[in-house]
């Protein structure tokens, strides 16, 4: 297959709604219902994730785009935002090759948030290397390092690369946590 990965570019916005949407179908039913919501992404959603930094890569192949997944840099961090593969193109390496090229930087360090419930994701990252934060650090990483509601804050994971414990939660929350 030969595949290209490149920058989100604006006619891309089309196939990035279409892609979240399907992806996120995975959703449904697993995490709690008062944060489901369809579509889960609508457009304008995505371009406010633009408007804030986040920086889309592609994934196309002869169809065309059938991933993508984002990269913010918030201060000392990179979060690793919305991992989308088309579900027919899923389980073939390409949410594994994206993550590869958006943590090509080893500059500082990332993480990703994620919902408990999406268990399938967390084994993901965790096959990537990522590892998750105790329980006592993920409400206080997803509020500083994310703009998110209390609801997704409380139903949500936390997963680091590299593993992230105690001390080195409160030295990145010390020196680049942001405002409390
Ligand atoms: C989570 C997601 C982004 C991962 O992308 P992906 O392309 O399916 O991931 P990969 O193919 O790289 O890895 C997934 C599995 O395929 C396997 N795999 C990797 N390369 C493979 C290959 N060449 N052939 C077959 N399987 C392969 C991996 O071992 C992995 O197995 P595991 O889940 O049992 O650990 C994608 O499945 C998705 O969009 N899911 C729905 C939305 C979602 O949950 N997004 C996460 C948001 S936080």
């Amino acid at each position: 297959m030969t595949a290209i990965i490149r920058p989100y570019a604006p006619q891309d916005r089309q196939d990035a709604v279409r892609i979240i949407n399907a992806a996120a179908q995975a959703y449904r039913g697993e995490i709690p219902d008062d944060c489901w919501h369809e579509p889960y992404m609508a457009p304008e959603a995505v371009d406010a994730e633009i408007a804030t930094g986040v920086e889309f890569l592609c994934y196309a192949t002869g169809d065309g785009v059938v991933a993508l997944m984002g990269a913010q840099l918030v201060r000392n961090v990179r979060l690793i935002r919305h991992a989308y593969v088309l579900p027919e193109w899923q389980g073939h390496g390409i949410g594994a090759t994206l993550i590869a090229h958006l943590c090509r930087d080893g500059d500082r360090p990332i993480l990703v948030g994620t919902w408990q419930a999406a268990t399938w994701a967390i084994r993901f990252y965790e096959r990537q290397g990522f590892v998750r934060v105790a329980e006592v650090d993920i409400a206080r990483l997803l509020r500083s390092y994310w703009t998110i509601s209390d609801r997704q804050v409380e139903t949500s994971v936390v997963l680091a690369r590299p593993t992230l414990g105690a001390d080195a939660v409160a030295h990145l929350l010390a020196t680049g946590g942001g405002p409390s």
